[in-house]
């Protein structure tokens, strides 16, 4: 495995591996084994996923002598409930897996995020290894620790913090991924660049066709963004201050996904992602805090990859702007009256506002309607 790379997530007692590099599925089983020492595993993945990838990390465990009982659960959001918990929960305990064992997630977020709330609180904490198959999960849930559910009462609001114990990322495993789940997890690629790695984000521009075609700067792109993201979960690892910065774009971003009833015909996260990101650079534009030229270099690079940039990208049209405004502010971002956005300086300067007057977010979402 020579593009193999390694990030560590320096957290204590709960520091761990993140390796990423091609053919890390069929190698897992040599791998856990000779990091962890639990001889039995459960692994949870959704029926997407184990139609592709669940034969070839079996046959590896088995060969490395891992006794494993998969869990195959049906592909999709709707999958994050609290029946499923159970489900989980239920299979690791029948398949009599002790604290020394480990749960395995294979799967993308949906997957890594239910297992790893599973694995936070079956016999009060067991061994959670992510092996993450979408762009979006390898480059940011896998990552960090946060696990949990959605209720009805919105999403991700049950869960614990539970550090994963290894993170192995199989980059030639999002070679079966639709281009489009690729690219909405890319938005969140460019993201880290755009908070501050302004050198990551030139680097895009200039690299991203060979990020999407595989191989090595693939790796390096994976590498890069985990690298950003490690770095600050250690510096926030339970999010009272700079770990907010992650959510640029996803203010406006989650507003867009409940405006349009979670439909991922119409937009999945990464893409509300993306135009989120370019109303933060044009909104912090309008507020004369960046300059309409990073606005602009934002919005090109993401549209040239294949992302909607703008909310007439939607099909099917947008509520009016008040509704827009109560999903914004049913964002957890709120307090007090005044909006927390993520806003920014220019590329690679993001900073956290506290204090922005929503009247002005209405204005300016007002104008952005306009096609
Ligand atoms: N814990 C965190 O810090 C964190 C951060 C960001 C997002 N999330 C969560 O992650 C979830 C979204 O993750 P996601 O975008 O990976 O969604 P997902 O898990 O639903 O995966 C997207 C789709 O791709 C399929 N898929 C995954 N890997 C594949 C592969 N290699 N080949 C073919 N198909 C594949 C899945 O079956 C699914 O249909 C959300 O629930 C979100 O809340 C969590
Ligand atoms: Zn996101």
């Amino acid at each position: 495995m020579t593009d193999l790379r390694t990030v560590h997530v320096p957290l204590g007692d709960r520091a761990y591996d993140i390796l990423i590099g091609p053919d890390l599925i069929a190698g897992a089983g040599a791998e856990i084994a000779r990091r962890l020492p639990g001889k039995r595993c459960a692994v949870i993945t959704d029926a997407n996923v184990a139609a592709l990838h669940l034969g070839p990390l079996m046959d590896g465990l088995a060969k490395a002598g891992i006794n494993a009982a998969p869990l195959v659960l049906a592909p999709g959001e709707k999958t994050k409930r609290f029946e499923d918990l159970v489900a989980v929960c239920d299979h690791v305990l029948e398949a009599r897996l002790e604290r020394g064992d480990a749960v395995l997630a294979l799967g993308g977020g949906v997957i890594g995020d239910l297992s790893g709330f599973a694995a936070g609180i079956v016999r009060r904490g067991m061994r959670f290894i992510q092996m993450p198959t979408s762009l979006l999960a390898q480059v940011d849930s896998s990552v960090g620790g946060k696990t949990g559910i959605n209720t009805r009462h919105g999403k991700n609001l049950v869960g614990v913090f539970h550090q994963p114990d290894l993170v192995l990322a199989d980059t030639r495993a999002l070679d079966t991924l639709s281009e489009r789940e690729f690219r909405a997890g890319y938005a969140e690629v460019a993201k880290y660049g755009l908070i501050d790695r302004p050198d990551f984000f030139a680097w895009l521009e200039s690299n991203w066709r060979a990020v999407f075609a595989g191989g090595r700067q693939r790796v390096e792109a994976i590498a890069a963004s985990c690298q950003a993201k490690a770095d600050v979960v250690v510096a926030d690892e339970r999010e009272t201050g700079p770990r907010a910065l992650l959510n640029l774009g996803h203010t406006f971003g989650h507003a867009l996904e409940a405006a349009t009833g979670y439909d991922s015909a119409r937009l999945v996260h990464g893409e509300g992602v993306a135009i989120g990101m370019v109303l933060a650079y044009r909104f912090s534009a309008r507020m004369n805090l960046a300059s309409p030229d990073d606005a602009e270099r934002v919005e090109q690079h993401l549209r040239g990859v294949g992302l909607p940039t703008r909310l007439s990208d939607i099909d099917g049209g947008l509520p009016p702007t008040d509704i827009l405004m109560k999903h914004i502010a049913q964002d957890k971002k709120v307090s007090r009256g005044a909006l927390t956005f993520i806003l920014t300086r220019g590329v690679g300067r993001a900073f956290i506002a506290a204090d922005v007057p929503p009247a002005e977010v209405f204005n300016f979402l007002e104008e952005e309607r306009i096609p």
